[in-house]
């Protein structure tokens, strides 16, 4: 671990104008520095950096952080491996916090790891691209498969001669040990005799996000071998459901274009960067883990998976990226003519024509399944019932219900079924769903109840309209944006902002967690004696707590600011409303509230299991809404009755 010291001083040692210009030109324009957003494609700038705030802020895609969170997010790195990148920048010694000897010889085994698998990635290199063996044999099979010099080097690729030892004796000769060669997977020790993992081979190396290698794949090249294409087996620094084939040279180009090509084999990746598609990784032929989802979702919401053309193996092929949607993820599908793979399919058209071809074939997984069994269910009820089942399936995946019932109208188009027969299938499978999980956690079941009177339906309909609990989270979060940065402020004498503002908040359940922090954060400043404003969030905040805070501060301010400069006109200081605007607020959050509450109890009413019962909440909704009423006088809110 990284002492809290060294840390502190990154932190006071940052310049966030210096480090952001590491990685985009800034152009300096009234108080802050804009550049074209890394974070996605842009042709005029509306990435700004604030150097008084020491933070960033993206008006197109709204990426915001400060310096720390810039790397952190431009390189893909977890917060200690910015830190570390930082300390580095600016030669801040970085002092690892007492650790015990298990953990300093653990990292001191995985640094040994990394270092012999450079070398070994060198060694390989280099017999590629000097060795007469490796040139005649390794050199011109890349060549003949049509990768240039370019590619060769990008990737790193190798060559490992066609003999028993040659790699460990000459690893051995540069004083590396034989346990760290077998640990690194390089050496396999078997009955008394040792040899190289990989002989004959050309050498494809797996590298981590940061740009380390970590282990290999190695493909033969004579016909028939067996297996095609060896790998290093798990190691301390390799885990294979953890990485992806590409990650490192793609993620920059995955992050600008806001997708990511998803394909199987290691000449797939390599073939699409030469013509031209960055954004490209390989599941190594392999079914898609979680881990492999997250580590795409760092940098983007949208998979495009890349299917060779066979359709025997489509419809399983296709299942399984199920687990894609159920991430929350979208994903599009791109399926290429019997027998291509994208690796001979883009050889084949040449760049410009690939291109073509990935554009006009993409297509969302749900509408293309629905297509794929809209033909076969078309005369044969028993298959349209299956082809139910199996889009469906897909849709109860998705997390949010908004997308859902898009697709289930979407579905019901294509296919010709109507929305509710899909709505109803849905249903059952989402309720299936959650009784699953429900029993993990004992949870009791409903029994079915009776429908509800007319009017209840009715009401819960115009009041659901509304969505409190969105407009709640609104207001929270509007909460929040006063706390931090009128806290301070006096309302009356010896009466601040704060006091009135915590006071009023306490008699409300935040339902968003973040907002909820921050409030509970600053009570807890206050009880100290210290009143925390934004740059304290930023400072000593959770990663999402300070983006959170930057979007606070530079909101509504920076709005203004460019009114006034751009049409001279006014836009009165919120400072000089703020008691309006706090009161306003407070009522509003109160009214969502309100409104919650009575969703709740009308819920409560549908599940009442006898007239008593349904009494009771009715009694309940109606002093629910005459306050609903009189907050919504004061607030000029027109509400249903
Ligand atoms: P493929 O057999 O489709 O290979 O396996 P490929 O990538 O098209 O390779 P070429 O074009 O024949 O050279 C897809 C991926 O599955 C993994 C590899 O990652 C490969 O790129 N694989 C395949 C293995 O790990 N071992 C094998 O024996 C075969
Ligand atoms: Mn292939």
């Amino acid at each position: 671990m990284i002492s809290q010291a060294t840390i502190d001083a990154v932190k006071d040692r940052v310049d966030i104008e210096d480090v952001i210009s590491d990685f985009v030109s800034l152009k300096r324009k009234g108080q802050n520095l804009w550049a074209c957003c890394p974070f996605h494609g842009e042709k005029t700038p509306s990435f700004s950096v604030s150097p008084a705030k020491g933070i960033f802020k993206c008006f197109g895609c709204g990426k915001a952080g400060d310096a720390i969170t810039f790397v952190e997010e431009h390189d893909g790195l977890h917060y200690l491996e910015a830190i570390r990148y930082l300390a580095n920048k600016y030669g801040i010694e970085v002092e690892e916090e007492a650790k015990t000897d298990e953990q300093i010889q653990h990292q001191n085994e995985r640094d040994s790891l990394f270092i012999v698998l450079n070398y070994a990635k060198d060694y390989f290199q280099e017999t590629l691209l000097k060795h007469d063996e490796g040139r005649s044999i390794g050199l011109s099979y890349f060549k003949e498969r049509g990768f240039n010099e370019k590619i060769i080097d990008e990737f790193d690729l190798g060559y490992s001669l066609d003999q028993w030892d040659a790699f460990t004796k000459s690893a051995l000769a540069k004083a590396y040990s034989e346990d760290m060669l077998e640990k690194a997977g390089l050496l396999v020790k078997k009955e008394n005799k040792k040899y190289d993992r990989f002989r004959g081979r050309v050498i494809f190396p797996i590298h981590n996000i940061s740009g380390k290698v970590i282990a290999f794949g190695a493909r033969t090249l004579k016909k028939d071998a067996k297996p095609k294409y060896l790998n290093s087996p798990e190691t301390e620094v390799y885990h294979k459901s953890k990485i992806l084939y590409g990650i490192y040279q793609a993620k920059q180009a995955i992050r600008q274009m806001d997708n990511c090509y998803l394909v199987e084999g290691y000449t797939d990746v390599i073939s699409l960067h030469q013509s031209d598609i960055a954004n490209v990784v390989a599941s190594s032929g392999t079914s898609l883990t979680d881990d492999q989802i997250k580590l795409i979702h760092r940098f983007t919401e949208n998979i495009t998976v890349l299917f060779d053309g066979d359709t025997a193996g489509l419809k399983a092929a296709l299942r399984g990226v199920d687990m894609i949607l159920e991430a929350g993820m979208n994903v599009r599908v791109i399926v290429f003519p019997e027998g291509e793979d994208p690796d001979s399919y883009s050889r084949k058209l040449g760049t410009s024509e690939f291109k073509k071809y990935l554009a006009e074939n993409t297509k969302d997984l749900i509408a293309f399944k629905a297509a794929l069994f809209a033909k076969d269910a078309a005369n044969d009820p028993l298959k349209k019932a299956e082809s139910i089942k199996e889009i469906v399936g897909s849709i109860g995946k998705i997390p949010d219900p908004i997308k859902r019932s898009v697709y289930v109208k979407e579905t019901s188009r294509q296919l010709d079924i109507d929305e509710g027969t899909l709505f109803s299938e849905l249903n059952k499978i989402l309720i299936g769903d959650r009784k699953k999980k429900d029993k993990g956690k004992g949870k009791p079941e409903h029994p079915d109840l009776p429908d509800l009177p007319a009017e209840v339906v009715e009401a819960e309909k115009k009041v659901s309209a509304i969505n409190p609990k969105d407009s709640q989270a609104a207001q929270e979060r509007e909460s929040v944006r006063i706390l931090i940065n009128y806290g301070f402020n006096e309302i009356e004498e010896e009466y601040r902002l704060h006091d009135y503002l915590l006071e009023q908040l306490e008699e409300i359940d935040f339902i968003t967690p973040i907002y909820k922090e921050i409030v509970d954060e600053f009570k807890k400043e206050l009880a100290e004696g210290r009143v925390p404003d934004s740059h304290y969030f930023i400072q000593n905040g959770s990663s999402e707590m300070k983006s959170v805070v930057v979007d606070l501060i530079s909101e509504r301010y920076d709005v203004s600011n460019n009114w006034n400069d751009k049409y001279e006109i006014f836009v009165p200081k919120e400072n000089d409303i703020l008691e309006n605007v706090v009161f306003t607020n407070v009522l509003r959050l109160k009214f969502r509230v309100i409104q919650q509450l009575i969703l709740d109890n009308l819920s409560k009413m549908k599940e009442a299991k006898d007239f008593d019962a349904e009494e009771h909440h009715f009694k309940i909704h109606a002093e629910l809404k005459k306050s609903e009423m009189e907050i919504a006088k004061v607030l000029g809110i027109v509400v249903t009755r």
